[in-house]
């Protein structure tokens, strides 16, 4: 959540009214500042949309590891079959949903890899176990038994002893580069506000249009 651009019309914020805003960025950074005050839980939890090796839509929950005017980032296996559907087609859609605000965020667009360096550098903030985990699970293959999984757990911490564990070069993460954003608010009466924001390509200006709920 960093290096997110200064919001130019604050308009919206004094006035309550988001439907206001110039460009989503700041909107976007908004609305999660606030989910992570009400959500009780993962307010960075999103759905996941890619295009299957078998042409049908896939969709699963991640979670949203940095966010700003590049795009929204999540890390994962490169193995698993998110991480092959998108070395196939790199594109996808993001769908965040917070109950206790009623407002859901809607994103589209091309999906590039983050650097190696950025990988490394959110590896290392993790939970010890949550980094052998990364060495111990192969993610979306079937798996035999649990006892199979707890004993790669066991072999991996075994390896690694006390010293830092370094990041698999099979986990990494990936950057979702918006060119479509739509912003949705409930209304009483089901007469929701939603906005989208649309560019033809990254630097583009954004054009802003209004819809029918
Ligand atoms: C709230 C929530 C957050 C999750 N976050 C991640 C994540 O950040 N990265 C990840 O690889 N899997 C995450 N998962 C698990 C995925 O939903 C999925 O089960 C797993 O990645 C395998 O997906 P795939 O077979 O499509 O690759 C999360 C699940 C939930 C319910």
């Amino acid at each position: 959540m960093t290096d997110t651009p200064p919001i130019e019309h604050p308009v919206w914020l004094t006035t309550g009214d988001f439907t206001a805003a110039q460009e989503p960025f700041g909107l976007f950074a908004a609305w999660m500042a606030e989910a992570v005050a009400s959500e009780p839980r993962d307010p960075n939890a999103m759905a996941l949309a890619t295009i299957g090796t078998d042409g049908l839509p896939d969709a699963r929950m991640v979670l949203m590891k940095d966010f700003d005017a590049q795009g929204f980032v999540f890390y994962t296996n490169l193995g698993s079959q998110k991480g092959r559907e998108l070395k196939a087609a790199p594109k996808a859609a993001l769908l965040f949903y917070w109950k206790t605000l009623n407002r859901q965020v809607r994103v589209r667009g091309p999906v590039e890899s983050v650097t190696d360096a950025e990988a490394d550098s959110y590896f290392a903030t993790r939970n010890r176990m949550a980094q052998i985990g990364a060495w111990a699970s192969k993610q979306s293959q079937p798996l035999e038994s649990r006892l199979a999984f707890e004993k790669a757990i066991a072999l991996y911490t075994a390896k690694f002893g006390v010293g830092a564990v370094p990041r698999p070069a099979h986990w990494s993460g990936f950057r979702i580069v918006p060119m479509a954003i739509e912003f949705w608010h409930d209304r009483p009466f089901r007469l929701h506000d939603r906005i989208e924001f649309k560019r033809e390509r990254v630097g583009a200006a954004w054009s802003k249009t209004r819809m029918y709920p």
